[in-house]
């Protein structure tokens, strides 16, 4: 049963040995193309342009992002290795445009292609690396070297799997399991369904030497989900980029499979819009608060937009919670807008609440006493904590926003759109554009529960 599954896989996402023959030979006059174009322009540097990546380990997948590294002197300046880099890229690719990672780089096509132009150090030992991306060509060298292709298509299952199930790659939108990791856990475990099998016992800080690789001592103090040492740097984790979230999903999704192992755990169906009435019902129903918030997306890349939407999500439910608004659950989406949405525990808000204080015998609990009686507060003791029964400033959680949002950080580009915020609550809220971040809200399923695609 498994093992036609796994066929059945591999081949919708190996690429065929015609596309495979295309992208080798497009990339082997892309690299001669890169090499006279510095020879006539940059005569006095030298350059060596590199395949690395995916492709140049032969664990791509169809339609792949091909990785080229230009290495650069070690004695040139960065500033102008990040100059040169751009203006080879800009020369030579089709529709070429700059994208930002920890330095700029070139992404655009070749013959179709899409390719990313990365500018690097070129160094020779990999643990004294000057730039994060000096690495990436001893990772091409090492999983060359021990890796079969029995193995590679097995990296690829794994990493449809993972795209499957929304764990798929380290950028900050995932925070997942990057491409290279794939390739360890399959040279640790031998084989996609081995993953599966050991990672239903995964648990928090679970550590994983990959063959050729020891646990350097950073790494022992390291608090992570995951540990997997780099064997081309022994003292970087190459989980460092994967979430608890991810994490946690992964791990349910082994143990799933194992029990039930399908197609819809590679290929899920789309999330389920619910109807307008569907919602509003269970608005009804349930007695719980909503809160919207939607301004225009802000006009940077994915990797500078979803960090500032998780710290936007953070920083607005403990601003609610301190003020007595309790948050059940919370969802975002970005596309042309971007759009924070919140259950809250209670529609209606008494006039009182009830808030926490110190431990009677902390050193702040006669100020805490002082301040709230000033404010005609009630103060008590319940099992050693000392409690005050208060008013409420603001009555309703979109008082308090439309008067304090000012206060909160979500994120320098988010707060840059304030004033644009609009704030929508309950059947207010319930809106066709809100639909989509609603029904991740209100009924969540996990990806392999919805039918296959
Ligand atoms: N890389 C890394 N750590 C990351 C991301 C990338 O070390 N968090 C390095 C790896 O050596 C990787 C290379 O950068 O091979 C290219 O990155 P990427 O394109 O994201 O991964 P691929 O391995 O090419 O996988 P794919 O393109 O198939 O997703
Ligand atoms: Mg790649």
């Amino acid at each position: 049963m498994s093992r036609s599954l796994e066929e059945r896989v591999l081949s919708s996402v190996k690429p065929t040995a015609e596309e495979t023959k295309r992208i080798e030979s497009a990339v082997s006059t892309l690299l001669l193309k890169i090499n006279d174009y510095a020879s006539a322009r940059l005569s006095s540097l030298r350059i060596e342009p590199l395949l690395v990546g995916s492709v140049s380990k032969g664990t791509f997948m169809r339609n792949p992002d091909v990785d080229i590294f230009i290495r650069f002197p070690a004695s040139l300046p960065r500033k102008d290795l990040e100059k040169k880099g751009v203006e080879i890229g800009m020369a030579v690719l089709d529709e070429p445009f700059l994208k930002y990672a920890e330095h700029p780089y070139v992404r655009g096509k070749y013959k179709g292609i899409a390719i990313d132009l990365v500018p690097c150090y070129s160094i020779s030992d990999s643990a004294r690396k000057m730039s994060a991306v000096d690495r990436t060509p001893f990772h091409t060298e090492f999983i060359n070297r021990y890796m079969n292709d029995l193995e590679k298509d097995q990296v690829r299952l794994l990493k449809q799997f993972f795209k499957g199930i929304g764990v798929y790659g380290a950028e900050a939108r995932t925070h997942g399991f990057s491409g290279y990791l794939c390739e360890l856990l399959i040279l640790s475990y031998g084989s996609f369904i081995a993953v599966v099998e050991k990672g239903c016992g995964w648990t928090y800080r679970t550590v994983i030497v990959p063959p050729h690789a020891k646990l350097g001592e950073k790494l022992k103090e390291t608090d992570s989900c995951l540990i997997v040492p780099d064997p081309v740097d022994n003292e970087r984790n190459v989980a460092a980029a994967l979430e608890k979230d991810s994490f946690a999903l992964a791990v349910l999704a082994f143990r799933q499979y194992s029990a039930r192992p399908g197609l819809n755990f590679f290929f899920p169906g789309k999330v389920r819009r619910r109807s307008l009435s569907e919602i509003r019902k269970y608005i009804e129903e349930s007695g719980h608060g909503l809160v919207v918030l939607r301004l225009p997306r802000p006009d940077i890349i994915d990797d500078n937009l979803y960090p500032q939407i998780s710290k936007a999500v953070k920083n607005l439910t403990r601003f609610l919670e301190e003020y007595g608004f309790e948050v059940n659950r919370t969802q975002a989406a970005a596309d042309t807008e971007v759009r924070f949405a919140f259950e809250m525990k209670h529609r209606n808000h008494p006039s009182m609440w009830l808030r926490e204080g110190p431990y009677g015998w902390s050193p702040n609990s006669v100020n805490f006493i002082e301040k709230h009686r000033k404010n005609g507060a009630d103060v008590f003791i319940s099992d050693g904590r000392l409690y005050s029964e208060t008013g409420r400033e603001f009555r309703t959680p979109v008082e308090l926003l439309s008067k304090m949002i000012g206060s909160v950080s979500l994120g320098a580009d988010i707060d840059g759109l304030k004033k644009k915020i609009i704030i929508e609550s309950d059947s207010e809220a319930v809106t066709i554009e809100n639909l989509e971040v609603l029904s991740g809200l209100l009924f969540h399923t996990f990806p392999w529960e919805r039918d296959a695609s």
